[in-house]
């Protein structure tokens, strides 16, 4: 990858991932090479960073205009309704994640760009897929509308690239741990919120029942894990659908206890709510051993490591 020619362009550069995202995309290519862009106004954490544009990523015309204006090479598309909000009104959800991804693979075969990034989620599978180390291929029958929308999105990927060769890739993201900014309405924001709640009132409240097992990962690994699988000569990348990740799989039960060796006084209740239902469908750990065997992936946050630097870096 030629660094000084790529014009990037983030889409949902104010969310939870596409933030740090584009400040590790302008740490490796430039602030100037990297514009992010979102339907809200400009977040603190990338402000004074590199350049800024508003964006609908449903206005495919304002999309492609942007693109050919800043002539844009690659894009990271990250704007999505995530699964607790998207059971709340699952229409709008699938229009969000569809459209705005279609938008973006078409743009992209038009002008012929050069890569494009798209997460998908741990949430493609199902109660029928296996429970523990579920693998990249196996039956995969979703039943949250954003984990239909995510599956659907990496057919879609995969037409994209055999169809037209865009060189789309994407990886399954787990629960992305993180306290630089705050996450948009998913089912494993509950393992963000206990740190926030232990440091300022020494109690959580937690919507999942304490022996919920989720796959997770910190986000440190999952921004590595972005560049790295973005870097990959083309011929390692043997899916453009999407790459299972893994790094850790805890309990409600189990964080708790491990911020506890921080804070003896926190304490942890369990009120399940309608996300229990939505964590259930989802396996408890993932394979990942095609991403360790394309492209070289390997986690390093454990439970015990991202913790200490949670509990370090949050500020209540
Ligand atoms: N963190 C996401 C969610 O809970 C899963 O990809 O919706």
């Amino acid at each position: 990858m030629d660094i000084d020619t790529e014009k990037i362009l983030v889409i949902g550069a104010g969310g939870q991932i596409g933030g740090e995202l584009t400040l590790a995309l302008r740490k490796k290519f430039g602030g100037a090479q990297v514009l992010a862009s979102d339907l809200r106004e400009e977040s603190p954490l990338i402000k004074g960073t590199g350049p800024f544009t508003t964006l609908d990523a449903l206005n495919k015309e304002a999309m492609h205009q942007i693109v050919k204006e800043h002539g844009i090479t690659q894009i990271y598309h990250l704007a999505a309704v995530l699964s607790a909000v998207g059971e709340k009104q699952p229409l709008m959800a699938w229009n969000i994640n569809m459209t705005a991804l279609l938008n973006v693979l078409e743009i992209a075969k038009e002008e012929h760009l050069k890569r494009v990034y798209w997460p998908s989620s741990i949430a493609v599978f199902g109660p029928s897929s296996p429970k523990d180390n579920c693998p990249q291929q196996t039956i995969v029958e979703p039943t949250t509308v954003y984990g239909i929308s995510k599956y659907a999105g990496e057919s879609w990927c995969n037409y994209y690239f055999e169809k037209y060769g865009v060189d789309v890739r994407s990886i399954r993201y787990p629960g992305i741990i993180s306290y630089k900014a705050a996450p948009g309405g998913g089912t494993t924001d509950y393992a963000i919120d206990i740190f926030h709640s232990a440091l300022k009132t020494g109690t959580y409240t937690s919507f999942l029942k304490q022996d919920t097992y989720l796959p997770m990962m910190y986000m440190e690994d999952a921004i590595r894990a972005t560049l790295e699988l973005m870097d990959a000569p083309l011929e390692n990348i043997k899916t453009h659908r999407s790459y299972n990740l893994g790094a850790i799989s805890f309990s409600p039960n189990e964080i708790a206890a491990e911020i506890k060796k921080h804070l003896p006084e926190f304490t942890i209740e369990y009120q399940p709510d309608f996300r229990q239902a939505i964590a259930d469908s989802w396996p408890a750990s993932i394979d990942d051993s095609e991403a360790r065997k394309d492209w070289g992936w390997e986690p390093e946050f454990d439970l015990a490591k991202m913790t200490a630097d949670m509990l370090k870096n949050v500020k209540p």
